[in-house]
């Protein structure tokens, strides 16, 4: 059977279209379809290695990405994964939150049977030098790419996001607001490169998977967006007041993340509140606001530690989305 690349579009710059094409700075996020700009890139079907099939799922700017389309994207992403019809998967999203898609996506799906390629753009598609068409183009041969045996060469959620580099969903970060590579893995680094010659994974990374666990079809069921629970960030700063915290709670917060200083460390005029927040059942995890590196004794939350004072091993955003998975019992 031939297979195909399925690209799910969500919106974003990469879909982006500006009054001016010589002042591309003022645009409108998510105005063509996934369909029209698959259609305008040379050679994307051969990228494929065979056919290609765009689906829209959502049109948003990022900045307003909820829990709706997320659940949207699991269910495609599930569909996809038990399609034998289908090779691998390639999401367009706006740079503002893929980190935090890429992370729900990889928490969720964990190690698979096919790639998962999420992929962005910094400038609209009407720009006189867009960067989106050569990312898709790339994020589908990201997708495509086969061992020596045959087998995919991605097993896990990753992202391309300009220069042909490729992140984890782990390390990826938007690092600045308008420069064209915007996206960086900090001292992580990218995993690997896509370029003419096809996909590069950086020494040390696995061929054949970027993990050695056991890849796995079966998602998790998670219910309605209504019932998901509401989890928010703290920032401990200059001048930090318990009373943010506290109308949070007061207002039926469920999880709580600390952006924390440093390593580690939170305001003592925020600590008797979280304090109080911990004896109500609220969990409470640390994870630093540094741009780079783990507070010490960082690690991955798993499900046991709902009730743990956890130091995270990812950026408040993600730990934020782990947090509310942790509450559904969806944490793998
Ligand atoms: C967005 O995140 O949807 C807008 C910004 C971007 O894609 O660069």
């Amino acid at each position: 059977m031939q297979q195909k690349i399925l690209i799910l579009g969500t919106g974003g710059t990469i879909a982006g279209m500006a009054e001016d094409a010589e002042h591309p700075g003022k645009y409108r996020a998510a105005q063509l379809s996934i369909g029209a700009l698959a259609a305008a890139i040379p050679g994307i079907e051969k990228a494929a290695g065979g056919s290609l099939d765009a689906q829209q799922l959502a049109q948003i700017d990022s900045k307003d990405m909820d829990d709706t389309v997320w659940l949207a994207l699991l269910h495609a992403c599930d569909k996809a994964l038990h399609d034998d019809a289908v090779a691998g998967i390639v999401i367009t999203h706006g740079t503002d939150t893929l980190e935090e898609t890429a992370w729900f996506l990889h928490s969720c799906l964990g190690r698979l049977p096919k790639p998962v390629v999420l992929t962005c753009a910094m400038r609209p598609a009407n720009a006189l030098m867009p960067d989106g068409p050569q990312n898709l183009k790339d994020a589908v041969l990201a997708a495509a790419a086969r061992t020596a045996a045959g087998a995919p060469l991605l097993t896990e959620v990753v992202a391309i996001t300009g220069g042909g580099e490729l992140h984890s969903a782990q390390w990826l970060q938007k690092a600045h607001p308008h420069r064209l590579m915007a996206f960086s893995s900090g001292e992580q680094g990218a995993i690997g490169w896509v370029g003419s010659e096809g996909v590069r994974l950086r020494d040390g990374q696995v061929p054949g998977g970027l993990t050695t666990a056991k890849a796995s079809l079966a998602v998790p069921s998670l219910p309605a967006p209504e019932a998901w629970p509401w989890v928010e960030i703290i920032t401990s700063h200059a001048g930090a007041r318990a009373a943010a915290v506290d109308a949070l709670l007061a207002q039926g917060v469920q999880g709580l993340v600390v952006a924390t200083t440093g390593d580690g460390t939170v305001h003592e005029a925020l600590q008797p509140a979280l304090a109080r927040a911990r004896s109500q059942g609220v969990p409470v995890w640390r994870s630093s606001r540094c741009s780079e590196g783990v507070i010490s004794g960082g690690r991955l939350p798993v499900h046991a530690d709902l009730g743990a004072e956890l130091a995270v091993a990812l950026n408040p955003y993600k730990a934020r989305v782990s947090l509310q998975l942790a509450l559904l019992g969806a944490l793998r």
